[in-house]
């Protein structure tokens, strides 16, 4: 039982939609009318601004650092604690893309993922920040950024043979493309939203 109420806990957790509150709430939006109607950081920072925008990334960040802290801070212990850490950040991801809060719709998966791989795997959550930072920069486009943090860091997991997190991770970076799927289309016929904070512009 105290396993099943955590594992809601980090559900719920995951659930909190950071960029849909703080647009309600301080900024009397709805982000999900504007820019890619994600409620994600990435549409809070295009909708609402650089403050509310970091506000929310770090927000969606710690509810995967979170979650995945619970088995620690708890005690819980299912038969190894690495697995155990990743399905507790799965729970906080599945909240995030499917939240209660939202109508089970949600965000794109990519910050609170990076929250689960900070307390999982510092070094590869360093990896995929300063590789959201470049490629959104070169490119003006988080989502080319997201997806080439996924496939990149799968790759990476792959080499540095974890076999806990290898799984997942192929798992994840297919559900991330699924989720970017409208990202990608724009991309391909070149009118994805650009966040305008990058060097080069591609049209
Ligand atoms: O993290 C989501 C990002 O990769 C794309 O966001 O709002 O441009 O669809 P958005």
């Amino acid at each position: 039982l105290k396993i099943t109420i955590f594992l809601v806990i980090a559900y719920l957790l995951g659930a909190i939609p950071n960029g849909l509150w703080i647009g309600k709430l301080f900024y009397h939006k709805d982000i999900r009318n504007y820019g890619s109607h994600n409620i994600g950081a990435t549409n809070a920072l295009r909708v609402l601004g650089v403050f509310p925008g970091v506000v929310c990334m770090i927000l969606d960040i710690a509810k995967g650092s979170i979650a995945t802290l619970l088995p620690i801070w708890f005690n819980i212990d299912f038969w190894n604690i690495k697995p155990t850490m990743l399905i507790f950040g799965i729970m906080a991801i599945l909240g995030h893309s499917a939240s209660i809060f939202d109508h089970f719709h949600g965000g794109k998966a990519v910050a609170t993922s990076a929250g689960m791989l900070l307390v999982y795997s510092p070094w590869l959550f360093v990896y995929c920040f300063s590789m959201m930072v470049i490629m959104t920069l070169l490119t003006s486009m988080v989502s080319f950024a997201s997806l080439f943090s996924f496939t990149t860091v799968t790759i990476i997991i792959l080499l540095i043979h974890d076999w806990y997190l290898f799984p997942l991770a192929v798992i994840l970076t297919i559900f991330v493309y699924y989720k970017h799927r409208s990202n990608i289309i724009r991309m391909v016929h070149g009118h994805e939203n650009l966040i305008h904070y990058g060097l080069v512009y591609w049209h």
